[in-house]
């Protein structure tokens, strides 16, 4: 029977069942079958978080809490709103516009890593450099619709440091191409030092850019990151 139950806890992945089920205390039946069940979900739900996050390739934060006062939220919009991921309900778009080091990347990690906590939601964090590589890498092999496709998947899109650095012609056709895939389908949060205006420099090629603009605030929020540096606070601090 021993081997019975190996094998059959095997076949439907529960390996741990036999291995573990003495160790499990409880008074009935139904209590004991309870624990095992509660269990079998904890450690699948904890597995696929941690999968989530992983996948996501959103940098760490380390724990520091994050200062709102100089961020200027468009009138009506609350933190919540942004932390519990209420603007991929209606597929809305994040622009975060901003100065170096006053918190952008910092607060798209956030809420990318506060969605995948509370909502398992599928978030995927790409510099716009790094996503154009990959788009001109996928291009080159033969691989971009099978890229297309994990990006279609994703709930959330976030795409940090536009205007950084200049893109070429292709990359930013292809990058387009994303963007108008995520149009009215999922949220995109995007960062930038540059207001619409200069995308052009970005992209190379005004209607590129105006079609790229178009889309991305047809159905979006923006949210302007004011005040200095922190880094550059922090440096001040501990040069102090
Ligand atoms: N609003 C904030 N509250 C607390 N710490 C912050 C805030 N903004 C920035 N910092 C600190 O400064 C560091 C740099 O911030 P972040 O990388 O988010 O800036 P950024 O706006 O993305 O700048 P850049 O345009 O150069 O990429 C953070 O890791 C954090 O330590
Ligand atoms: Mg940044």
């Amino acid at each position: 029977m021993h081997d019975d139950i190996l094998n059959y806890a095997k076949r439907l992945k529960l390996s741990w069942i036999p291995q573990h089920y003495q160790e499990v205390e409880a008074q009935s039946q139904q209590e004991f079958l309870l624990k095992l069940v509660e269990a079998e979900v904890t450690q699948r739900e904890e597995k696929k978080l941690n999968q989530l996050l992983k996948q996501s390739t959103l940098p760490t934060v380390n724990g520091e809490t994050f200062i709102w006062n100089d961020i200027q939220l468009p009138s009506g919009m609350t933190k919540d709103f942004l932390l519990q991921g209420d603007f991929l309900e209606h597929k809305t778009n994040l622009i975060f516009y901003g100065g170096v080091g006053t918190g952008k990347t910092f607060l798209s990690t956030l809420i990318g890593l506060t969605i995948i906590r509370t909502q398992a939601k599928k978030v995927k964090f790409y510099t716009v450099a790094s996503l154009v590589n990959a788009l001109l890498e996928a291009n080159n092999n033969g691989n971009l619709g099978k890229l297309m496709k994990q990006l279609s998947k994703l709930d959330l899109l976030i795409l940090d440091e536009l205007g950084y650095i200049p893109l070429h012609k292709q990359g930013g056709e292809l990058l387009f191409q994303v963007i108008s895939m995520c149009y009215e389908t999922r949220s995109i949060i995007i960062t930038t030092n540059l207001q619409f205006g200069q995308w052009n420099h970005v992209f190379g090629d005004q209607i590129l850019t105006e079609a790229v603009v178009d889309r991305l605030i047809h159905h979006s929020h923006l949210l302007i990151f004011n005040g200095e540096s922190h880094r550059y606070k922090q440096s001040i601090l501990n040069s102090k």
